[in-house]
């Protein structure tokens, strides 16, 4: 009876051990694919800002920033997407998880926590299956205030309008939380 506890105690402490380096893992690869999709964001961004001004470059935004997206999802073999309590494009607006996530994330930051620290993994159930839901803070900087704060050029504000009629992403002030990257596995 003793050798079957011990024994069984010693498969349930392989298990869970196994269980939490694949967490630690995913988090891992979710980190290095996240610095994957921002940095080619990043530099699409600063491009059509340097080629054009904002303006070309919210066309360029608006055109790659699914298509980089996408990209990255299928070379890493998981969906990866942006999301934001305001979000710019409705395609991005959270789902009932993310939103309560992203409000999490405003009590962290409130409570003194670094924005670029913030993150939350969590191992949730969908149809019976058991699906890894990652996600991470984006600090707003000065780079994203011309589309993202206060006070954004009337061409720029054109261009937004005409592009995106229900934006709410505007108002921003550097250190705000302008959203989170959003990672969904499923764990086979
Ligand atoms: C040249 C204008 C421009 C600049 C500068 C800019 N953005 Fe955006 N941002 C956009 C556009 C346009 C979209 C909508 C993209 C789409 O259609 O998916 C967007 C969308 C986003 C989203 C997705 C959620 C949403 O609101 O739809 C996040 C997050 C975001 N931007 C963060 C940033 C951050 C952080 C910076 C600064 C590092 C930044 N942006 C700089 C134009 C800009």
């Amino acid at each position: 009876m003793r050798k079957t506890l011990t024994f069984l105690m010693i498969i349930n402490f392989c298990v869970s051990t196994s269980y939490a380096a694949t967490e630690q893992e995913m988090i891992k690869e979710s980190k290095y694919a996240i610095k994957d999709f921002a940095g080619q964001l990043k530099s699409r961004l600063m491009e059509g800002i340097s080629k054009g001004g904002p303006v070309t470059a919210i066309q360029i935004c608006n055109q790659v920033a699914e298509d980089i997206a996408k990209d990255v999802s299928e070379r890493h073999g998981w969906k990866i997407s942006r999301t934001s309590l305001k979000p710019r494009n409705i395609k991005n607006a959270p789902d009932a998880w993310e939103a309560s996530v992203l409000q999490s994330f405003e009590k962290r930051k409130f409570a003194g926590e670094d924005i670029a620290k913030i993150d939350y993994v969590e191992i949730v159930q969908k149809n019976g299956q058991s699906v890894f839901r990652y996600m991470k803070a984006i600090p707003t900087q000065g780079l994203c205030l011309s589309c993202h704060g206060d006070l954004i050029s009337p061409d720029v504000s054109d261009k937004l309008r005409q592009l995106y009629p229900d934006d709410k992403a505007t108002g921003f002030q550097v250190g705000d939380i302008r959203g989170a990257f959003s990672i969904v596995r499923e764990i086979k």
